[in-house]
């Protein structure tokens, strides 16, 4: 049996972080962790503060979609005080983390669907959402939140069941959510303090993406493209090669795979 209940104690005890993670605010349930983390950054708190529910009632997710947390998964956001210029790398900051802490605490394998689906053998088990208050050039604070489903029972879910997936609905059996969590906050500071120390995190980003040169469709605002994902740029955006040889660089949307 995987002990798998939450406590804030449980998350920061010997986590190997300097600030990511070291102040944790837990809540059984939950509307979504987005709108406490920030109302606690507005309040100035500590870098790095996360808030974790059980179990989140309104979930958001990307696009104004909902974002389903049942007890037994993860719903947490990171606040962080990034200068401007790192904004468009939290996208691929917080891919990468969950990504690097899934296998670390799964031995799973997962890629990235531009811009920030984690997926598992082509579903969908993790969710990143981004939001940022920014004044010109001062951004107040950034929240990454991060949504994985550890043990999402899809029977119990038919709506989502063809394109999502869980943890232990990959392994066939149990899985740590705490591992996973503590792997994430640790990556996420490994990741955050490795781009202030201008490393470069956008290339392993790129390559780990399951939409490069592939047919995709992306449904961006009102506009739908067709064409090949054939890169993406720095700043993140998806640069789509049509039939007719043009291409348009798209900075958010979501993306079917055709092929
Ligand atoms: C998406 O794929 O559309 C993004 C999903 C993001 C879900 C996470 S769960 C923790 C945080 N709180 C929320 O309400 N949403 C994010």
């Amino acid at each position: 049996m995987v002990e798998n209940s939450l406590s804030p104690a449980s998350i920061t005890n010997n986590l190997e972080t300097h600030f990511v993670g070291q102040r944790v605010i837990y809540y059984p349930s939950l509307a979504s962790t987005m709108e406490v983390a920030k109302q606690e950054a507005e309040k100035g708190a500590a870098e790095g503060t996360v808030i974790i529910a059980d179990e989140q009632t309104a979930g958001k997710g990307r696009i104004k979609r909902v974002w389903l947390t049942p007890k037994g998964n993860i719903a947490l956001s990171v606040i962080l005080y990034p200068s401007v210029a790192y904004l468009p790398s939290l996208i691929m900051l917080a891919s990468l983390a969950a990504i690097h802490s899934i296998e670390a605490a799964t031995g799973l394998k997962s890629q990235v669907k531009w811009p920030n689906d984690v997926l598992i053998n082509g579903k969908k088990v993790c969710g990143v959402l981004i939001e940022s208050n920014v004044r010109g050039d001062i951004v107040d604070y950034a929240i990454i939140g991060i949504g994985v489903n550890v043990s999402l029972r899809l029977y119990d879910f038919p709506e989502i069941q063809p394109t999502a997936t869980s943890l232990s609905d990959e392994l066939g059996r149990e899985v740590s959510r705490l591992n996973v969590i503590r792997c994430l906050l640790v990556e996420i500071e490994r990741l955050y303090l490795a781009l202030l120390a201008g490393g470069s995190i956008y290339e392993e980003w790129r390559d780990s993406l399951v939409t490069l040169g592939r047919q995709v469709q992306v449904k961006s605002g009102k506009t739908i493209y067709d064409g090949i994902a054939e890169s993406v740029a720095r700043d993140g955006s998806l640069l789509l090669r049509h039939s007719d040889g043009s291409l348009s660089k798209i900075v958010a949307g979501d993306v079917t795979l055709r092929d």
